[in-house]
């Protein structure tokens, strides 16, 4: 069955039965493969895109549900000032290690600046409570979230 989703600015017929999880579609039909399988349980944070401009795991919820919807990934973020910013200052902070949470937090802290650009660090560290980092890297999160503040 054919589905059209939106995915970086762009429709999007995808082949997929319209009951597989999105970040199926997302990595093994559309080669988008920035966007990683973690938990598969909606509690890492790693699967990660933007939905209308809002962080949501990719890993449960059906490709059909998002039909309609703005989907972003981290490979259509440099499109974004914010996404881009963010990038940039995750790559200058080295604000990863093994690097598997890295683009669903990357997602997560450019949905938080597009809607809160001078989110203090409470409320940077509660947005991003749902995304796991096992490395430890968050003080490295932590710093280039503040520069991609600027
Ligand atoms: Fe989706 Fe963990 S893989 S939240």
């Amino acid at each position: 069955m054919s589905l059209t989703l939106r995915i970086n600015g762009a429709e999007v017929a995808v082949t997929s039965e319209p009951d597989t999880p999105l970040i199926y579609v997302l990595r093994d039909e559309l080669g988008l493969k920035g966007a990683k399988l973690g938990c598969g349980l909606e509690q890492c944070g790693a699967c990660m895109v933007l939905v209308d401009g809002e962080a949501v795991p990719s890993c449960v919820s059906p490709a059909d549900t998002f039909g309609g919807k703005e989907i972003t990934t981290v490979e259509g973020l440099a499109d974004d000032p914010t996404g881009a910013r963010v990038q940039a200052a995750f790559v200058s902070h080295t604000a990863a290690q093994c690097g598997y949470c890295t683009a669903g937090l990357v997602v997560a802290v450019t949905a938080l600046l597009q809607r809160n650009p001078d989110a203090d660090t409470k409320t940077v560290k509660d947005a991003l409570a749902p995304n796991i980092c096992r490395c430890g890297s968050h003080p490295r999160v932590l710093r280039a979230v503040e520069e991609a503040k600027a």
